[in-house]
């Protein structure tokens, strides 16, 4: 492991997408691209933490020196993220995970026809949220993605997941989603801190800095 704040520490980090199937061939899903995640899971192994992300499928290499568990669904990611967090210190949500999936998924392709057609959907648990209820000691640092009253949002998302801290950043009209650079706005209970518009690599060597500073702080 590198040198740094963070050696010693185990981080697991969930990013991407999740996807809720509709039949063996179609599925919910949104515009997440897994880099905010995996450039920060980059940042903390250079900061010298054991990285484990757990990614939504992406097109994107594992960053170096860090673990890989690929999942699918939000049911996928809460087991594997309950089961990580076992023996880990920092627990990162930059996935964006599906609110809802198909009530029933069909086991063949389902056939179209001229009607109307409709899906009945569930809410997802709550990743985040039940990796904090389980784990009361865990550092959990939350995402938030905005397109309104971000800080408002933010800050309440911070309070009822019972966080420790929470990044947040505007979305839609083409930001931060799929895109190599991001701006973000984090928010603890004793504070706040910008990082300004940059590269999500230099984002994520920021946003990484301040979490060893908080989690230093509060141990
Ligand atoms: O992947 P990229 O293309 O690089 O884009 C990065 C990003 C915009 C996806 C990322 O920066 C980001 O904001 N990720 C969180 C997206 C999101 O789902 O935000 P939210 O405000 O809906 O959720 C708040 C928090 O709860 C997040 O930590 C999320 O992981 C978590 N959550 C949400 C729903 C759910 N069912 N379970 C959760 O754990």
């Amino acid at each position: 492991f590198a040198d740094g704040p963070l050696r010693g520490l185990h981080a697991v980090l969930t990013a991407g997408p999740t996807r809720e199937p509709i039949d063996p061939v179609r599925y919910i899903s949104n515009r997440s691209s897994g880099k905010m995640g995996y450039a920060l899971a980059a940042s903390l192994q250079a900061l010298g933490a054991r990285v484990t992300l757990i990614s939504g499928p992406t097109n994107l290499p594992t960053p170096a020196g860090v673990a890989r568990v690929d999942v699918e669904t939000a049911a996928d990611l809460l087991e594997h993220s309950l089961q990580l967090a076992a023996d880990a210190q920092i627990f990162i949500g930059a996935a964006a995970v599906a609110d809802y999936r198909v009530d029933a998924p069909a086991d063949e392709k389902i056939k179209k026809n001229d009607a109307a057609m409709s899906l009945a959907l569930s809410r997802n648990p709550d990743v985040i949220a039940a990796v904090r209820e389980r784990y009361p000691d865990l550092f959990v640092v939350g995402f938030a993605a905005e397109t309104e009253k971000l800080a408002e949002h933010a800050r309440g998302k911070l309070e009822r997941k019972k966080l420790d801290m929470i990044a947040a950043n505007w979305v839609g009209r083409g930001r931060a989603f799929d895109r190599d650079d991001n701006a973000l706005s984090v928010f603890w209970a004793g504070g706040e801190r910008e990082l300004p518009q940059a590269s999500k690599a230099a984002i994520a060597r920021d946003l990484g800095a301040l979490i060893a500073e908080r989690y230093g702080a509060r141990a």
